[in-house]
């Protein structure tokens, strides 16, 4: 045998032994980058208001084309997880209702199935498979089709996504508790006082200088829409209302995440993380070929790969929730993205078992992998993972009570996805 060939087969041993480990990814990511939501304060963007901007999309799509590289069959890698057709009981997609959410994860989609490789239309249906309108220039469009279905082979992927108030999964619905304490906490100063005094003498005047205005126009409460814009200006070029020095731009990155924690209180935050996480652990549960509350995973067909398109908010609980030993968290960047890896172990009798034992969790936030402190080494067992979960002050049942316990406030502020 020569060298080669001797390396090759090595190789493939090793794709096809470790490959057998993978058997379950979950993604929460934040959308890339994008105009501010409410207010651009002058600055100029060829998009909307909340819309991503190109750079925004093309992180997605880099994003995209990395998750292909990870886990998609016949690519260079040791997970041959999902097939390159998409196919809806393989790979699940939800994102919260809104444009950036919804555009990044299409553009991720778009670098994660190649194109070129979907079912070709049959000759005999070219005459079959057109609308019931006319196209006045049917003939040239066909043609330039040839036997692709749609332009370069390309896979429509299902993204699914719900209005924030009826979402209990990605968003607020069926929670009138959270979503009260979401309303009274960003119209209460109290809430924000300390906040506020912690900031104000550091950077306050700093920031008021950058939009033309006295310190004393600026609350900690009310500052989101101001950072939202600082954030994309730095990240898209265009930040010339002020000169952070470097240590001055690090205050006000850092604070992105304290601003979003606080819009909940410490109970409502963990209904918030526990509504994505218990989710993604029925979904690890009925990967194992375990029972699973259908209820919370159903949905997913049983998917392999979970893709959950969201906003820096509903990220900041989650990761909160997950308390990284290693990780002090105070910004989350644009197209930041939180992986959940179910694992199936290699030893003998690990096979096809399905005991909790034979499985482990890695959690990566970006490109580091989180620590719990529930886990003895940075791969988590399952129990260690599922005692992490058990360990939070609220429980599944304790949520219920909890959420159904007030009336939604109505006739006040809106609840809404930050970030
Ligand atoms: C499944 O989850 C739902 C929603 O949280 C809950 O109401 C139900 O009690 C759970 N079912 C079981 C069998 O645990």
């Amino acid at each position: 045998m020569n060298k080669t060939v001797l390396l090759l087969s090595i190789l493939f041993c090793l794709i096809v032994t470790v490959s057998a480990r993978l058997e379950m990814v979950a993604e929460i990511c934040r959308h890339g980058s994008r105009v501010p939501q409410r207010d651009t304060f002058g600055t100029k963007y060829s998009n909307g208001l909340g819309m991503p901007t190109p750079s925004g999309l093309r992180q997605h799509y880099l994003l995209g084309i990395e998750l292909r590289r990870r886990y998609m069959k016949g690519y260079p890698n040791v997970h041959q997880l999902v097939d390159p057709v998409f196919d809806l009981n393989e790979a699940h997609v939800r994102s919260t209702q809104t444009a950036r959410t919804v555009q990044s994860v299409y553009s991720q989609l778009l670098g994660l199935f190649p194109v070129g490789i979907a079912d070709e239309l049959e000759p005999e249906l070219a005459d079959v498979a057109i609308p019931l309108i006319k196209l006045p220039n049917l003939d040239s469009v066909v043609d330039s089709l040839g036997s692709e279905a749609i332009k370069a082979g390309m896979q429509p992927v299902s993204v699914r996504n719900f209005h924030r108030d009826v979402d209990r999964f990605l968003a607020f619905g069926d929670c009138p508790y959270m979503s009260n304490d979401f309303i009274r906490r960003s119209e209460d100063p109290e809430v924000w006082k300390e906040l506020d005094e912690q900031f104000r003498p550091i950077i306050f005047n700093q920031i008021a200088q950058a939009f033309g205005l006295n310190s004393n126009d600026l609350k900690f409460m009310n500052i989101l829409d101001r950072l939202e814009a600082l954030y994309t200006e730095e990240f898209e070029g265009k930040l010339t209302r002020f000169d952070f020095t470097e240590e001055e731009w690090k205050i006000v990155r850092s604070m992105q995440v304290p601003h979003l924690l606080n819009h909940l209180s410490p109970t409502s935050s963990q209904i918030m993380a526990i509504r994505h996480l218990n989710p993604i652990r029925e979904l690890m549960r009925s990967r194992m070929g375990r029972d699973f509350n259908e209820t919370l995973a159903g949905d997913f067909n049983n998917a392999k790969l979970l893709i959950l398109s969201s906003h820096a908010y509903q990220m900041s609980h989650i990761i909160n929730a997950l308390a990284a030993e290693n990780l002090e968290l105070d910004h989350i960047d644009f197209a930041s993205t939180l992986i959940f890896e179910l694992h199936r172990k290699d030893s003998s009798g690990c096979e096809t078992s399905t005991s909790e034992s034979c499985f482990s969790v890695k959690i990566f936030y970006n490109d580091l992998q989180l620590k719990l402190p529930s886990c003895r080494n940075i791969d988590c067992t399952f129990k260690e993972f599922l005692r992490h979960l058990n360990n939070l002050d609220v429980t599944e049942d304790a949520m219920h009570e909890l959420c159904f316990s007030e009336d939604l406030l109505t006739g006040y502020g809106e609840v809404t996805n930050l970030d």
